[in-house]
């Protein structure tokens, strides 16, 4: 989960610019903000002890960089309270708290000076990150320094449905994106130094392209297409423009070539390959369907399976489980490092029947996603682990409150009270039987 998806408190944090965004009249579909959202801030006990009975090992959730240091650099005492308790009660429940740092939630001040843009920016992450190393290194075993770049960059900086929803050139993205890979290094380099034996990663997001007809000659091409550089701002959705320079040490071939470089100052490429993060961290939802034309180049083709058999309450999100498989292969054999998925979930509409939630077609996705997940597995690819996104419906950022990725349904028309859907059950079992076999 994600700070500003769940916690609510607004009242006691610094503003984001997710809470401008929400408060502008128009971006978000429903109306809502996120305010109070689940209002996890003061309910993370009881939601603590339900991922517990769900059996999960690990529970991610996102620090706000707002509720925990001002803008002059102070360290926000009611913050630093709520997620040492958050952690504490975590592992009291015998979990493995994993915390991503930056989780899109900037605080605004920063946006107006310019943003991941400006390379200002970077000095105030790194206090952020000293805060964290002073107050936390010692509480957590796995960082995750960045969640999608692809989404609070590539969407967020082309006016695409996400904050600050601002539209930048071609060349922008690119600064920008170079300031996160820098902000990663730092944040690297300072939790090694505090803690040398926790684990760091960067969590990217991308949808895999895949042979409509399982032709081997297409996927020789879809291979490269996973890992192609956009070619403009309408398509600016890479996964390698971050995982090379994070993996491989260098920005994939033809990026000087297409545009100036000269944002990338000396030394900058050494302290991204110093932070080569120490395993994959993907997350994977759905997938897209390409085939080859008559000249042998790759054509966007509707997918093979019915419409109703895949269609979710999302435009965007279609069930198509075979790209866990060939999303995690591909990169496996380009970087060769470890892969976790950190993300992968299904968004239905929900009914709540006499507090119950009979959400079967979420069961089915599950079920579906970890098959597939399951072949790679038993083909010997190093599979670190897989997160269901999201234990709690949550405000789904432009969607508001009203589409649900949880395994717990949320009351926000209610009391916010929560209700296991038969989708928990399903994956509680999963997990029970995983458990035995070991
Ligand atoms: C991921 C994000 O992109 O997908 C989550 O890390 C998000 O924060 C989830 O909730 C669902 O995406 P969306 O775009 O429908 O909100």
């Amino acid at each position: 989960m994600s700070s500003y998806q769940v916690e609510g408190a607004a009242y006691l944090r610094d503003p984001s610019i997710w809470d401008d965004y929400a408060h502008t009249e128009g971006r978000i579909h429903d109306g809502t903000t996120g305010d109070i959202a689940c209002d996890f801030y003061h309910r993370y006990k009881e939601d603590v002890a339900l991922a517990k009975e769900l059996g999960i090992s690990d529970f991610r959730f996102s620090f706000s960089w707002p509720r925990l240091v001002d803008k002059e650099g102070n360290v926000k005492e009611d913050g630093l309270l709520f997620y040492k308790a958050l952690i504490e009660e975590i592992r009291r429940n015998g979990m493995n708290p994993i915390v991503t740092i930056y989780h899109w939630d900037l605080p605004s001040y920063l946006q107006n000076r310019g943003g991941w843009i400006s390379r200002g920016i970077l000095k105030d992450f790194s206090r952020y990150i000293d805060v964290i190393c002073e107050h936390f290194a010692g509480d957590i075993d796995t960082w995750l320094t960045f969640n999608e770049p692809q989404c609070f960059i590539c969407l967020g900086y082309t006016d695409k449905n996400h904050a600050p929803g601002i539209k930048v050139s071609y060349h922008d993205l690119l600064v920008a994106s170079h300031h996160v890979l820098l902000a990663h290094s730092i944040a690297y380099k300072k939790l090694k130094s505090a803690n040398p034996l926790c684990q760091v990663s960067f969590v990217n997001a991308f949808t895999p392209p895949l042979s409509a007809k399982d032709d081997p000659l297409a996927e020789e091409k879809l291979k490269e297409k996973q890992f192609a550089l956009p070619r403009g701002t309408e398509d600016f959705y890479p996964l390698s423009l971050y995982a090379d320079p994070l993996f491989l040490g260098h920005y994939p071939e033809g990026l000087k070539e297409k545009d100036d470089c000269s944002f990338i100052l000396e030394g900058d490429m050494e302290a991204i390959k110093e932070a080569r993060p120490d395993f994959m961290a993907v997350n994977i939802y759905t997938a897209s369907y390409w085939d080859l034309d008559e000249e042998g180049e790759l054509k966007e083709v509707p997918s093979p399976y019915s419409p109703e058999e895949e269609k979710s309450d999302l435009m965007w999100l279609n069930k198509r489980p075979k790209s866990l498989y060939y999303g995690v292969k591909r990169c496996y054999e380009r970087y060769g490092v470890p892969i976790f998925v950190t993300e992968n979930g299904a968004c239905y509409k929900d009914g709540l029947t006499d507090g119950m939630i009979h959400d079967e077609k979420r069961s089915q996705f599950i079920i579906e996603y970890l098959t597939e997940l399951d072949k790679l597995v038993k083909e010997g690819y190093p599979v670190l682990g897989y997160y269901y996104w999201s234990l709690l419906d949550n405000f789904e950022w432009s969607d508001g409150l009203s589409k649900r990725f949880g395994l717990i349904y949320v009351d926000f028309d209610g009391d916010l009270k929560r209700y296991c859907k038969d989708s928990f059950f399903t994956f509680q079992k999963i997990i029970l039987s995983s458990k035995s076999e070991k």
